[in-house]
């Protein structure tokens, strides 16, 4: 018999063979991110405005808000820290960053860990200085500051580098973006540091067939976030069919989150970490911490949620059905416990029109004892139950002992 293999099957067989990570690799990337990073980013806030006093001051916020005890850890500069290059090449940072050593030492002694940021081209997002052609020469100056994590986000890499290099060839351009991301991931590697990989190339080539394999922790799949409803919808309609590729030291990253932010009402930030918790998503907090309301605090510190997204399976939840503008997920969790979640993405569902509830459609049968984790109260979800939710609302539930 004559097997015969494609020219693009075997180019994707000599790809995954190539990015088979060494033992010392696998090692290095199974220390981090055993269960979603936690923690906060200065972009969706901040953005370009981010500076020193304000990461101090976020992480002087972390510990007072609770949110450390939480399980939140890391805390992330995103752009616009980037100053020039000397004449060795070193990277320095920018006026608003007079000292990334001091800061990170500070950052530690709270308990805490210090995130950045990179990219793959010549410049970042926002047009700062990125890491093409000083790959190893940036990993070595993130470890001597004692940095922990690095998102790298592809931006300009692509016009200054794939489309110049393989003008007409998409896939030829992919292949190349792959391999920009391996260089970083083994340059991180030969630090020694154990530095959280986040890639940010905004779920091109379907990131979770091979980001896992070159040590990537997390990866964007999707474009950017931002705080409507809509788009965070948007976002976690698109995550659906990803469950598979998620797993302890390796995530899908739906993007940072929007709680707290813009004009998001509470049943819509309640629901926006709900989600994040049935995704296993990284939770990485992008709100004003200094000034953050008690009731966002409240939402972000809920530790019931906070155990489902962390839960020690890491098995990122799934839609089972949907009911008109009602979804419905379904997280499996550690020892046989369920999490379900009911999202109303319609109007609100007033008692002369509830949802009932398809307790069959999710595999169970009669009475399931659980209990409610936005109200912190028991609750019995029955067969066809009548369930009232507010627009853009969830109800929550952990089930122990599913029947
Ligand atoms: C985007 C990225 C955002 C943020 C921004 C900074 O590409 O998706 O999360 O990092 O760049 O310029």
């Amino acid at each position: 018999m004559r097997i015969s293999v494609s020219a693009p099957v075997l180019a994707s067989a000599l790809l995954l063979l190539w990015l088979q990570p060494t033992p010392a690799a696998s090692a290095q990337s199974t220390q981090v991110a055993q269960t979603p990073p936690m923690g906060w980013n200065s972009w969706n806030y901040f953005a370009g405005k981010v500076d020193d006093a304000g990461v101090r001051a976020a992480a002087d916020q972390i510990v007072a808000s609770g949110m450390k005890d939480a399980g939140y850890v890391y805390v992330n500069i995103d752009d616009t820290w980037e100053g020039q290059r000397d004449a060795s090449g070193v990277l320095h940072t920018n006026s608003k960053f007079p000292d990334m050593k001091a800061l990170a030492d500070y950052v530690h002694s709270k308990g805490l860990k210090l995130g950045i940021y990179s990219g793959p081209g010549p410049k970042t997002c926002a047009g700062y200085a990125a890491s093409l052609g000083h790959e190893e020469q940036d990993a070595k100056l993130y470890a001597e500051w004692g940095i922990d994590y690095l998102k790298y986000d592809l931006c300009s890499f692509i016009p200054a580098v794939m489309e110049k290099q393989a003008p007409h060839d998409k896939a030829e351009q992919m292949r190349i973006m792959i391999a920009a991301y391996d260089k970083m991931a083994k340059a991180l590697k030969a630090t020694g540091r154990p530095i959280v990989f986040s890639l940010c190339q905004y779920g091109w080539d379907a990131p979770w067939e091979w980001a896992p394999a070159l040590g990537g922790n997390l990866w964007r799949t999707t474009g950017d976030i931002d705080p409507t409803w809509d788009r965070i919808y948007v976002i976690l309609s698109q995550q659906e069919g990803l469950e598979a590729y998620s797993g302890p030291g390796h995530w899908n990253d739906p993007d940072m989150l929007e709680v707290g932010n813009g004009k998001l009402s509470m049943a819509e930030n309640r629901a926006h970490f709900s989600m994040w918790a049935m995704l296993a998503a990284p939770l990485l907090a992008g709100n004003d911490l200094p000034h953050m309301k008690p009731e966002i605090r409240d939402i972000l510190t809920n530790r019931d949620v906070i155990a489902i997204d962390q839960d020690r399976l890491g098995k990122q939840g799934a839609r089972i059905y949907s009911d008109g503008e009602v979804d419905v997920w379904v997280r499996h969790l550690e020892g046989g416990a369920l999490a379900v979640a009911v999202l109303n993405a319609g109007d609100n569902r007033y008692s002369s029109h509830p949802f009932h509830l398809n307790l069959a459609k999710l595999g169970l049968h009669g009475p399931q004892q659980g209990k409610d984790l936005w109200s912190g109260k028991g609750l019995v979800l029955t067969e066809g139950m009548p369930i009232e939710l507010k627009s853009h609302d969830v109800l929550f539930v952990r089930i122990p002992s599913p029947k």
